[in-house]
């Protein structure tokens, strides 16, 4: 990477692991050999994606996997974290699709046989339809299918993964897909987000349970996104519209996982937003965790006014933004860690998610992102100070391998460190992944 860049104090553990991440929807394609999904509906909605694009063909990993395992482990990672896609396993008759286990098993192997590790994430947001038609995750049944999908991919994965992650952000599911319905299944509604959020919460306990029956030695967690709220200004206000935000986007997913109860925000929300919480659920949603992952891409700015306890600004002016208009403030991760640190009793940590959208072109064969490799360099950096204050991480995964479906913003916003032309689906590895890799490689001599 770049000159000054010390990552002597993450190289030191012998054991830390550098991964990239991709999810099932945003690169597989192959659509025609799995069941509809939320996200296949929610394209056809007019205005819903901002290319109007769908997940159909994507990135063709479906037929291109090996391909791209290759380059995963030739680039020089020690890691790879994808999801597996409920509706490719479980048919809307019950029935199991093994060819869709299969799929997944020759990545497994594969990755295996490549010595990288399998991070498998069980759910990135790819809600079978069929569920979504019978209320999706407002039905709390949900969670009930969700751990007997979870049975049937730990029985037939056996040995093979490293790492199980349950649920990836389900903030995102709960407040973008039910409550401002920007994702998928789009419903609109401040009484849907958080019964939405805790039948997500409950099948990540179920999920957890079903894992340490079948597969105790692996290890298990969740990953949660995280945006630190900084106050607009130093009033009091400010710093309390900061701390609400805070409990409803991080502290209402973190709080419940770890200690299996709701931020005090419980008791002021208007009754027909509560959760519905049945005996028992709390200690369910409350498993032991193996490790913690933790996505983070950017801080936000809040005041409050009038109408709102909280309000989230746009960034400042001048303030360096990604193309998705997020500040690019990597203290923030750095202050974010600390802060979980002393706040919780943590189980190790990974960065499961880092990363940014750029503008990136390709000019005379070679993809210049010159912003992607300070943003990487930098957020590593502030995860190395992080662990010199103490805190356990034990991996870093970037965000993501290739350039894919941005979800509601389609193939317009290229978060990949390997540029895809979605013509000809031809890879071609950014400086970004050229810089890490010759990093990676010099240290695995
Ligand atoms: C995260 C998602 C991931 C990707 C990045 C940019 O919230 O987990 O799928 O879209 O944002």
């Amino acid at each position: 990477m770049a000159n000054g860049f010390k990552l002597s104090n993450l190289l030191s553990q012998p054991d830390f692991v550098v991964g990239v991440a991709t999810s099932s929807f945003q690169i597989e394609g192959g659509a025609e050999f799995r069941e509809p999904c939320i996200w296949d509906t929610f394209c056809k909605k007019p205005g819903a994606i901002k290319d109007a694009s769908d997940g159909l063909f994507a990135c063709d990993h479906y037929s291109r996997w090996h391909e791209d395992i290759a380059l995963v482990d030739e680039l020089g990672f020690d890691a790879y974290r994808f999801s597996v896609s409920w509706p490719r396993i479980m048919c809307a008759d019950g029935s199991i699709n093994q060819a869709g286990l299969d799929f997944y098993i020759s990545i497994l192997d594969e990755l295996k046989r490549r010595n990288l590790k399998a991070f498998v994430t069980l759910y990135h947001w790819e809600l079978p339809q069929y569920i979504e038609d019978q209320g999706g995750w407002l039905n709390r049944d949900t969670a009930q299918a969700f751990a007997i999908y979870t049975d049937v991919v730990s029985s037939a994965f056996g040995q093979r993964v490293d790492t199980y992650t349950t649920l990836n952000e389900p903030f995102c599911s709960a407040y973008l897909g039910y409550e401002t319905g920007i994702h998928a299944p789009g419903k609109k509604g401040a009484q849907y987000g958080k019964k939405a959020a805790h039948n997500l919460l409950l099948a990540h306990g179920l999920s957890m349970q079903v894992l340490a029956r079948n597969v105790p030695k692996i290890r298990r967690g969740i990953v949660l996104n995280f945006t630190p709220f900084y106050a607009s200004s130093e009033d009091s206000q400010a710093q309390h519209a900061a701390e609400v935000a805070h409990d409803h986007f991080n502290d209402w997913y973190l709080r419940p996982v770890l200690q299996g109860e709701y931020p005090e925000l419980l008791n002021r929300l208007p009754q027909n937003e509560r959760p519905d919480i049945e005996p028992g659920d709390m200690q369910i949603i409350a498993q032991p965790l193996d490790y913690l992952g933790v996505n983070y891409y950017t801080r936000s700015f809040v005041v409050s006014d009038e109408q709102h306890e909280f309000k989230i600004l746009p960034p400042p002016d001048k303030a360096p933004v990604t193309a998705m208009n997020w500040e690019i403030f990597p203290d923030a991760l750095r202050k974010l860690l600390l802060k979980l640190n002393n706040d919780y009793n943590l189980p190790p940590l990974y960065i499961t998610e880092n990363g940014m959208a750029s503008d990136d072109k390709v000019h005379q064969g070679e993809v210049k992102d010159e912003l992607r490799v300070a943003y990487l360099r930098d957020h590593m950096q502030a995860v190395a100070q992080a662990m010199e204050a103490g805190v356990d991480i034990r991996g870093y995964f970037v965000w993501s391998l290739l350039d894919n479906f941005e979800w509601a913003e389609g193939y317009l916003k290229r978060f990949g460190i390997v540029h895809v032309d979605f013509n000809t689906q031809q890879r071609l590895p950014k400086q970004s992944a050229l810089l890490l890799s010759t990093w990676l490689l010099q240290r695995n001599k």
